[in-house]
């Protein structure tokens, strides 16, 4: 394990002196319920508690967003602080002195990195910010003009400028930045032995994180451009893209102040600044990437109304499609609002006004009804066999929302639409349910495509974590589930299960989390059978995968004393698969 530097018994006496509901109660009210404690989650909105605290192993969890952490974590969130940070905060109030750390130099030396990159950048935007109002900058004051910037949208997104290929480097090199700092932050590109400023004579976005320091750049040309009419700065130890979200340190403030009652999601930046001088002011965008995992569970956070405002032509479709596929387990109340005419927020905001945009948004439907109409305008419900298909997709929507409970409304409309009679397409929408072999929570990550054989090595892991007394100690586990060695290496280790937020790599590993966060309660008393049958299934497939490879040795063999060798093993598989036997897979003793 990787304490990042720590002793690890020093970390783990940190833990004991700091009990998380001590800590957490300074900040929320917790309630005891049996040996947990619970409270209205932190780190998303709620109004029923889902967060819930394990004082004796020492660690939280949300089950509504999934959060998890130990005690240091917890102060990290709550503090706006990074570990290094929280530990200091935590031995404090134990009164620990911190520790010599092991590789400390090389921390320091990223820590110092990271300062001078943020400072660099931050001198980068206020620069370009002076260029947009200085001289040599008609082409870029022009260019506000035909958008219709008014000072104020600049100044809040403080929107500049940069003119020519140096002038940046020149004028950050005079501030005594080197010229690794400059490429270091992304600013600054080498080529032929030149640095140069990659967004040179573009209109600059700076970006900025939810402290507001700013940690990249996006630009558009000024002029049409075959090349691309945005760039962004490259990814760099404070910028990553796919987590980045244009318009967050708005966010905050916001929700700061009580004012977040949802969040407009849009396409581009430019579409960010129109809605806020349209008086949207909780529109952020994901800056040109798609969607990210990272992306939903930031916006998340922060509210759990949102509502997509993607441009309303075919790439907007495509993006909205696939952001519900990424929202839609997340538990968030997602709408989407239809734009007029092929447009995108900017152009409705210039062409139409803000009254008609905040009626589209007001009218935004909620997703599963947008896929209603979306599928209804995909097919021609007069002819049979365009209705069909119609029918089947629509179901297998519907189907995703896990309960027949919430299929009814739905299954209401598509009757209206079609005039199948409605015990039909309640028999449909259960039938052709592929029935799970297992009852099992759904995984709570809708990114990752899981098999039952993962499911079922999932369930087998969380036990062994959780050492389950039905666990059966005669199976050698590390032959059974080849390809988990990491997470067997580390149940193994037998640590505490706090001490595995110990480790950065293991407390961003979403299958560990969920293997600690492992909810058995819907198991109760058939964790055991569950148990077995988990093992047996995985086993099982071995067996069949190995019968088949023999079959095909079989098939090809002409040595005769190999050939009865191959029967025999086959023979053993054979009874091995019909009196379900573990025995491939027992401990050797
Ligand atoms: P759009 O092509 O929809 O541009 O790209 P836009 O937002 O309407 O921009 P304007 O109104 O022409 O100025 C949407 C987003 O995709 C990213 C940008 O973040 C942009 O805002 N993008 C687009 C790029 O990163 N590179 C490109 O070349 C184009
Ligand atoms: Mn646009």
């Amino acid at each position: 394990m990787q304490n990042r530097g720590f002793p690890t018994e020093w970390l783990a006496e940190l833990k004991r002196k700091n009990d998380l509901v001590s800590i957490a109660s300074n900040y929320l009210q917790l309630q005891q319920k049996g040996r947990n404690f619970w409270a209205c989650c932190p780190f998303h909105n709620e109004k029923t508690p889902s967060f819930t605290i394990n004082n004796e192993e020492g660690f939280y969890h949300c089950f509504g967003c999934k959060e998890s952490g130990d005690v240091i974590k917890f102060v990290e969130k709550m503090e706006n602080v990074d570990f290094m940070d929280a530990v200091k905060i935590l031995a404090d109030r134990a009164g620990m002195e911190i520790p010599e750390l092991k590789n400390s130099d090389e921390r320091k030396k990223t820590q110092k990195l990271k300062e001078r990159v943020l400072s660099a950048l931050d001198y980068a935007y206020k620069h370009y910010q002076e260029n947009l109002y200085g001289k040599d900058a008609k082409v870029a004051q022009d260019y506000i003009k035909f958008r219709k910037l008014t000072r104020r949208e600049l100044e809040k997104f403080k929107i500049g400028y940069s003119k020519g290929w140096t002038e940046i480097v020149d004028y950050l090199k005079g501030k005594g930045f080197s010229e690794n700092e400059l490429l270091s932050a992304g600013i600054c590109a080498k080529k032929n032995g030149r640095v140069y400023d990659v967004i040179a004579n573009r209109l600059v976005f700076p970006i900025f994180n939810s402290f507001n320091e700013c940690i990249g750049f996006s630009a558009r040309a000024l002029e049409k451009t075959d090349f691309a009419k945005y760039l962004n700065t490259a990814d760099t130890i404070v910028f990553q893209k796919g987590r980045v979200v244009f318009g967050i340190q708005f966010l905050k403030a916001l929700k700061q102040q009580h004012l977040l009652d949802k969040i407009i999601l849009v396409e581009g930046q430019m579409d960010v600044v129109a809605m806020h001088k349209g008086g949207f002011v909780s529109t952020v965008a994901c800056m040109g990437t798609a969607l990210t995992q990272d992306h939903v569970t930031e916006l998340k956070r922060y509210c759990d109304k949102i509502v997509l405002c993607f441009d309303g032509d075919g790439a907007g479709t495509k993006a909205t499609l696939r952001a519900i596929e990424m929202f839609r387990n997340e538990n968030v109340d997602l709408r989407i609002a239809r734009l007029s005419g092929g447009k995108d927020p900017d152009e409705i905001l210039k062409n139409l006004g803000p009254e008609k945009l905040k009626e589209e948004i007001d009218n935004a439907l909620p997703y599963m009804e947008y896929l209603i109409e979306y599928y209804k305008s995909k097919y021609d419900l007069e002819n049979a066999e365009q209705k069909n298909k119609f029918v089947k997709e629509i179901l297998a929507e519907i189907r995703k929302l896990g309960s027949p409970t919430l299929f009814e409304p739905y299954l209401e409309k598509v009757r209206d639409l079609t005039k199948i009679p409605i015990d039909i397409l309640r028999r449909d929408v259960n039938q052709q349910q592929e029935r799970p072999k297992f009852k099992i929570q759904e995984p709570t990550l809708p990114q990752t495509v899981e098999n039952g054989d993962e499911k079922a090595a999932k369930f087998i892991l969380a036990s062994l974590l959780h050492k389950k007394d039905y666990v059966d100690k005669r199976i050698d586990y590390q032959k059974l589930l080849e390809g988990f060695e990491k997470y067997l290496d580390i149940i193994n280790q037998n640590l505490p299960l706090s001490a595995i937020f110990d480790d950065e790599d293991s407390s961003s590993d979403k299958m560990l989390m969920e293997l600690v966060n492992f909810n058995f309660t819907e198991f109760e008393s058939y964790a055991e059978r569950y148990f077995r049958e988990c093992v047996w299934k995985i086993a099982e497939q071995k067996l069949r995968q190995k019968q088949s490879q023999l079959n095909e040795e079989y098939k090809n063999c002409e040595d005769l004393t190999r050939r009865a060798e191959i029967a025999k093993m086959l023979g053993k598989i054979a009874i091995q698969l019909k009196n379900k036997s573990l025995e491939e897979f027992n401990v050797r003793r």
